[in-house]
C-alpha cells in the first residue's frame, strides 16, 4: 500500500472551500489517522452500507443511486483486500480515504453518501462494530483457554501438592483445585468482557456530527442492519465517549493481570527448584551461552506484555478525562492504544490457550513438596478441637510440637504416639490419619474445598458452564 505525501499545492480537496491555503504538510502527517485506522475499512464499509440502504428507504437517495454506492463499495472493498488502493495521507483518514475512492469509481453520487452523517458518528460505529468482533474473538480464545484448564483439572483431582500463603506451605491442596482457581478468575473475566459488550453494542450512527440531522432519517433501521441492539439515546454522547474502549481495555487488563499470576508460578513451578511442571521444548528458549538452559519464555513474556495492556488502559483514561462535549480529535487517539490491546492480548491468551494443554504435571515432586512445611499442622489442631480442646488452645500446642519438629529435623508424622501425647495427653493412634496429605484434602469436602470429591464435581459444573457458552 502506497502512502503519498505529496505537498497540497492548492487548498485541501475535502475542505477546502472554507481555506485560504493548503494544509501544512506537517500537520497533515500530524493530524492523518489513516496510517493506522485504515484497520477499519470493513467496518467503514458496512457501515456506510447500512446508511446508504436507510437514505434509500427513507427516499432521500434512490434506488438506482444506491446500486452505485453498492456496487462501488464492493469495488473498494476489494481494492483493499487486494492490496491495490491508494492510501493517501491528503485524504487524512479511512473514512475520508473510502469515500473518496468510492467517487472516483462511480462518479457524483459517491458524493451523497455523507448525506446526515459525520465522520463523528462514522467513527464511534466503525470502532463499536470493530470490538465487538474483537471482543467475540477473545472470548472464544478465553473458552479455549478455560477448556484446557479444566481438562488438566479433571486429570489432576486427587493429585496432592502444597497450598502456599505468602508463598510459605500452607496446607495441602489438590492440583485441580489450583487450577480450577484460574479458571474461576477468568470466568469472571469473560462475564466482564459480555457485559462490556451488551454496552457497546449500540448505534451511534444518526447523531451525526453531535446535534443530530434534519433528514428523515430511521436509525432503528441502521442499528438493526449492522447488529445493533438499539441506536444510542443521546446525539452529544455517541459521538463523544470512548467508556466502551475504556471499559473494554479495563476488562483486558485484569485478564491480563491473572494471565500474569498464572505466569509467575509456572516461571516458579518450571525451575529446577520446585519441578511441579514441564513446559514443553516448544514453548520454550534456550540461551546463547549457557548450553544447559530452557527458558519459560512463553509465561515471562505474558507476564511482560501485561504492563503494556495496563499502559493502555492508562492512555485511554487519560485521553479521556477533560474532554468537554461533544467529539474532539483528541480521540483519533483512542485507535493505537485500543488496536494494539486487542492484539497483544489476543496473543497472551493465545499462547496460553495453546500451552496449558501441552504441560506436564509432575505429581511426585508436588507430593514431596507437600510434606515439608508442616502442610498438616492446622489438620492437628482440628483433631484437638474435636477432642474439646478450643482452638486457640490447640493451635499453641501445635505450634509446640512443631518447634519441637523444626529443632528435630523432622516431621509432624514423624514423632513418636508418646511424643506427640506428650504435647497433649488426648491425642491417641487414629492422629495419624489426618497428617497424611489425603487425609488432609479429603477432609476439606465441602462447596468449595479441595477434597477430590468436590473438584470432581467442580470440573462437572466448570464444564456444564462452558457447554452453555
Ligand atoms: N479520524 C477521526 C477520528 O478517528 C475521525 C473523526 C474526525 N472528525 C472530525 N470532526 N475531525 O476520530
Amino acid at each position: 500500500m502506497s502512502q503519498s505525501e505529496k505537498p497540497e499545492s492548492t487548498p485541501s480537496d475535502l475542505w477546502g472551500g472554507r481555506f485560504a491555503e493548503p494544509t501544512d504538510a506537517f500537520v497533515q502527517r500530524f493530524t492523518a489517522s489513516q496510517g493506522f485506522d485504515r484497520l477499519l475499512a470493513p467496518q467503514d464499509i458496512q457501515g456506510s452500507l447500512a446508511h446508504a440502504r436507510m437514505l434509500t428507504a427513507q427516499g432521500v437517495l434512490s434506488a438506482a443511486e444506491l446500486a452505485e454506492i453498492e456496487a462501488g463499495l464492493a469495488a473498494v472493498a476489494e481494492e483493499i483486500q487486494q492490496g491495490t488502493f491508494e492510501w493517501r495521507i491528503d485524504r487524512e483518514d479511512v473514512h475520508m480515504n473510502i469515500e473518496a475512492r468510492l467517487t472516483e469509481i462511480i462518479g457524483d453520487t459517491g458524493k451523497k453518501l455523507h448525506t446526515g452523517r459525520s465522520r463523528n458518528d462514522q467513527v464511534a460505529t466503525d470502532i463499536r462494530l470493530w470490538l465487538r468482533e474483537s471482543v467475540d474473538a477473545i472470548c472464544a480464545e478465553l473458552t479455549r483457554l478455560q477448556q484446557g484448564i479444566v481438562d488438566l483439572a479433571a486429570a489432576h483431582t486427587d493429585t496432592v501438592m502444597p497450598g502456599f500463603t505468602h508463598l510459605q506451605v500452607a496446607q495441602p491442596i489438590t492440583f485441580g483445585h489450583h487450577l480450577l482457581a484460574w479458571n474461576e478468575m477468568l470466568e469472571r473475566d469473560f462475564g466482564r468482557l459480555q457485559d462490556c459488550r451488551s454496552r457497546l453494542n449500540q448505534c451511534p450512527l444518526g447523531a451525526a456530527a453531535l446535534a443530530g440531522t434534519t433528514f428523515a432519517i430511521d436509525r432503528h433501521m441502521t442499528a438493526a442492519a449492522l447488529g445493533f441492539e438499539q441506536p444510542t439515546r443521546n446525539s452529544l454522547d455517541s459521538v463523544s465517549d470512548r467508556d466502551f474502549a475504556i471499559e473494554f481495555t479495563a476488562a483486558a487488563a485484569l485478564i491480563a493481570t491473572h494471565l500474569s499470576r498464572m505466569s509467575e508460578e509456572l516461571v516458579m513451578w518450571a525451575s529446577a527448584q520446585f519441578a511441579f511442571v514441564a513446559i514443553p521444548d516448544r514453548f520454550c528458549t534456550g540461551s546463547s551461552i549457557m548450553p544447559q538452559k530452557k527458558n519459560p519464555d512463553v509465561p515471562e513474556l505474558v507476564r511482560g506484555k501485561t504492563g503494556r495492556i495496563n499502559g493502555h488502559l492508562m492512555a485511554l483514561l487519560t485521553l479521556m478525562k477533560a474532554q468537554p462535549l461533544a467529539y474532539n480529535k483528541d480521540n483519533q487517539e483512542d485507535k493505537e492504544p485500543l488496536f494494539d490491546c486487542v492484539a497483544t492480548l489476543g496473543d497472551c491468551l493465545r499462547a496460553f490457550a495453546d500451552m496449558v494443554p501441552a504441560l506436564q504435571p509432575n505429581p511426585e515432586a508436588m507430593g514431596r513438596a507437600a510434606l515439608e512445611g508442616f502442610a498438616t499442622a492446622t489438620d492437628l489442631a482440628d483433631y484437638l478441637v474435636r477432642r474439646d480442646i478450643p482452638f486457640r488452645d490447640a493451635h499453641e500446642v501445635v505450634g509446640k510440637a512443631v518447634a519441637h519438629c523444626v529443632a528435630e529435623g523432622c516431621r509432624l508424622e514423624d514423632l513418636a504416639l508418646e511424643t506427640l501425647q506428650g504435647f497433649h495427653p488426648d491425642i491417641g493412634a487414629d492422629v495419624f490419619d489426618v497428617l497424611t496429605l489425603e487425609g488432609s484434602v479429603a477432609a476439606r469436602n465441602h462447596i468449595g474445598g479441595t477434597s477430590p470429591q468436590q473438584v470432581e464435581a467442580a470440573v462437572i459444573a466448570a464444564r456444564d458452564r462452558l457447554n452453555a457458552r
